[in-house]
């Protein structure tokens, strides 16, 4: 069989190590799909002297590339939605099979392109968009696939766990370790991204459209970053047998779907308490399985190269398939996606961790805990610790109540003459059932 050709688009760190991976594996490669891969070409601006171009030809018009004839599979790793979203139009639209790790795009844009690849009869893989080095779409799409997705969470975003678990081990402020976290390279262009939970919730996008095959609504997931928990916050958890973890969560409830992206208190003895610094996880919750966890690395050049040409080798497979005259490539079934409900997060049950700061003044601990049991919510612990200069941390921890009524109580407490400083609350998940 004729080789199949590719064109791998950006030559930065996932660009440079997908080229290096296939030219240093191909007969691995060869021999797992039996049939040999040629770059043909590859879309950069940047020279790579360091890079093996030889016989590849070399341009910055992505458009013209992806319009080629010897070109049968489109890598777009240039990320952001624009120019990216144009070229993988452009792709389909001729007939290119894609592999992206362009989670921002397939999140917001997903719905669009993954029918306009429906309609050509090629298919957009993306396994480099979620947790790296994980194979979490495969482990869905194809490992889980006698299942029935009750729920997953996911520790989806490397920065935060990485500041939250310096914040934890060695008390450094936040800011500090974003820093690191930059410097580092682990974290978004933009790294509000990383530090306002939106990279999690564009992972949790994809991640849900698979596990409940419902259609990618990104502007439907409740989206809370991590900029607000403080070095405190992290240490009294610690001390109620906690751990807080920034969590991508998605669960089948009742009347909908759970789609959420928030600071998690969870007991420490959760297998997720422990994943620190970069590294990801995903606990996967089935009807038949039971409860499973995939972990590795989330992010960087080898990682996500790695899912990026296990896609290329999958999709060389699926052609070869097609050629032989045995059908069409499978494709997601875009069209069989159900539209249930999401849940507003006003409807959402969890149990809470609130960190109240009051002045030091009699009666204020009663008048939080009148509040709480006006409105039938129930107290699990309290931690008062000592006076910082004038004012008192309270912290609550509170038995599952429905977020709708935690906001009435809030607002109450937040009203009280003696609190100063905004009401932190924390969200808890067991994670057991
Ligand atoms: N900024 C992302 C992270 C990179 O920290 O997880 C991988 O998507």
């Amino acid at each position: 069989m004729k080789p199949v050709r590719l064109a791998i688009l950006g030559l930065g760190t996932v660009g440079g190590g997908v080229l290096q991976l296939l030219q240093e594996n191909a007969t691995e490669i060869k021999r797992r799909t039996g049939r040999e891969i040629q770059i043909t070409h590859v879309g950069t601006r940047r020279p790579r002297p360091d890079l093996n171009l030889e016989g590849i030809q070399q341009s910055d018009n992505l458009l013209e590339i992806v319009r080629q004839p010897d070109v049968d599979i489109v890598v777009e790793l240039i990320g952001g939605l624009h120019p990216a979203k144009d070229i993988i139009i452009e792709a389909i639209k001729h007939g290119k099979q894609v592999v992206t790790a362009n989670k921002a795009l397939l999140a917001e844009h997903g719905n669009e392109l993954f029918t306009l690849a429906d309609q050509h009869v090629v298919q957009i893989a993306y396994e480099a968009a979620v947790a790296g080095g994980i194979p979490i779409i495969k482990v869905m799409r194809e490992g889980l696939a006698a299942n029935r997705i009750n729920w997953l969470a996911g520790i989806i975003n490397g920065t935060g766990n990485f500041i939250l678990t310096e914040m934890r081990e060695k008390g450094r402020p936040f800011e500090d370790v974003l820093k690191e976290a930059q410097e580092l390279g682990y974290a978004e262009a933009d790294p509000t991204f990383d530090v306002e939970g939106i990279d999690a919730a564009h992972k949790l996008t994809l991640l849900a459209s698979i596990a409940f095959g419902i259609p990618l609504q990104f502007d439907k997931v409740y989206t809370e970053g991590i900029s607000k928990i403080t070095a405190q916050d992290v240490q009294y958890a610690e001390e109620l047998g906690f751990r807080i973890k920034h969590l991508g969560i998605a669960r089948r409830a009742e009347k909908g779907i759970e789609l959420r992206v928030h600071p998690t208190l969870i007991p420490k003895e959760q297998p997720l308490a422990n994943v620190n610094g970069v590294q990801n996880a995903i606990a996967v919750n089935a009807s038949a399985v039971g409860q499973t966890m995939y972990y590795g690395p989330g992010a960087g050049g080898g990682p996500t190269a790695s899912a990026a040409v296990a896609d290329i080798i999958d999709l060389v497979r699926d052609i070869s398939y097609t050629e032989d005259g045995s059908g069409t490539i499978p494709q997601l079934a875009f069209e069989s996606l159900k539209d249930i409900p999401i849940l507003p997060r006003q409807e959402i049950t969890s149990g809470y961790y609130l960190r109240i700061n009051v002045e030091d003044l009699t009666g204020v601990l009663a008048d939080v805990t009148t509040i709480l049991s006006h409105l039938g919510i129930s107290i699990d612990a309290i931690l008062q610790q000592p006076r910082l200069k004038n004012r008192i941390p309270i912290v609550i921890m509170t038995d599952p109540i429905v977020e709708s009524k935690m906001d009435e109580a809030i607002a109450k407490i937040q009203a009280l003459p003696a609190t100063h400083g905004e009401v932190i609350r924390i969200r808890l998940e067991s994670l057991e059932h």
